[in-house]
């Protein structure tokens, strides 16, 4: 049986509002539409895996309310394996209000709820249990770092990969969980973030890796957006991806999560970088063409089909 990938994270209902610009300060406009959906970054992720067809485990925590239902029935319906999924009393499942503009890109506040609170001080034998037996481990920051910190921590002593996105909170991620981080995954602005440095070119980007390479960090994979995506490892030469175009996109939410865990998919699959590359770009590019984040993400044929009609691209 294949190792399982765990997902640790979040879960949050979305709120979508479609707008064609945001309001100015003191202004109210009208949504042209708006609806809920299942969403927060851990739960994309473990929806991804899921979908793909690959063991995957999502241990997160979601309220005892209506959201939580919608998320679990969500992950349930992609196949995600919920044993570990706590429904939490004291604190409401997490929301993310997304303001999705016409051209498909968002601005998104998300609310912690459920997320960053009610996690007990110290992760249960069972919870540390399925993350030493996993294939590979995927983190975000939307859940406390001093729990992404025991996941890690556990992950490593039982030599199971951990990749970190750095997507969610804007504060700086702890040196203690860098130290125990085998993949780092930034977008251009997390990275500029975590390093201070700027992050236009590809040779700013290359710079600002080396100092994650300083702190420890021996691979980042950085999502460049419309620019593709590269994989820097430490003392090599950086691996770069083209994105695979969209036919049309309609919504950008999720696809930074469908990128690191189809990454993720295929690395404990045991291919090449460049597969594992080639095989991230094309589920991120079916995954912009559906509204939502967890609705989005595509299944392993659209992938593989998608990848087949790109040139020579395989998997
Ligand atoms: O990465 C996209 C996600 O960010 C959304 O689903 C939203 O919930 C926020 O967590």
């Amino acid at each position: 049986d294949s190792p399982p990938l765990v997902v640790v994270g979040s879960a949050n209902a979305d709120i979508y509002v479609e707008i064609d610009r945001l309001p100015k300060e003191g202004e109210t406009i009208s949504a042209k539409n708006g609806q809920t959906l299942a969403g927060g970054k851990g739960a994309n992720q473990a929806a991804c895996g899921g979908r793909l067809s690959y063991p995957t485990y999502f241990v997160g925590q979601v309220g005892e309310d209506a959201n939580g239902k919608l998320i679990t029935e969500a992950l349930k319906g992609g196949g995600v394996r919920l044993d570990y999924l706590k429904n939490v009393t004291g604190a409401p499942t997490g929301h993310a209000v997304v303001m999705l503009q016409s051209d498909g890109q968002n601005s998104i506040i998300i609310v912690g709820g459920a997320n960053m609170n009610c996690w007990p001080e110290r992760l249960s034998d069972e919870d540390l249990e399925v993350v030493r037996n996993g294939g590979a481990i995927l983190l975000q920051r939307e859940i406390p770092d001093s729990v992404n910190i025991q996941v890690a921590k556990a992950a490593r002593s039982a030599g199971v990969p951990v990749i970190l996105d750095a997507g969610g909170m804007d504060a700086p991620i702890p040196q203690e969980l860098l130290d125990f981080v085998d993949i780092l995954s930034p977008n251009e602005t997390e990275l500029g973030r975590l390093t201070g440095m700027p992050t236009e070119s590809f040779e700013q980007i290359s710079q600002a890796v080396a100092k994650c390479h300083k702190l420890g960090v021996k691979q980042a994979l950085v999502k460049l957006g419309e620019k593709g995506s590269a994989l820097f490892v430490e003392g090599e030469k950086p691996i770069t991806q083209p994105i695979i175009r969209a036919e049309r996109v309609l919504d950008t939410t999720g696809a930074g999560d469908t990128f690191t865990a189809s990454f993720a998919v295929a690395l404990v699959e045991g291919k090449s970088r460049e597969q594992c590359l080639r095989f991230a770009a094309a589920a991120a590019s079916l995954c912009v063409q559906v509204k939502g984040a967890i609705p989005s993400m595509p299944d392993r044929n659209s992938v593989l089909n998608l990848l087949q009609s790109v040139q020579s691209f395989s998997y």
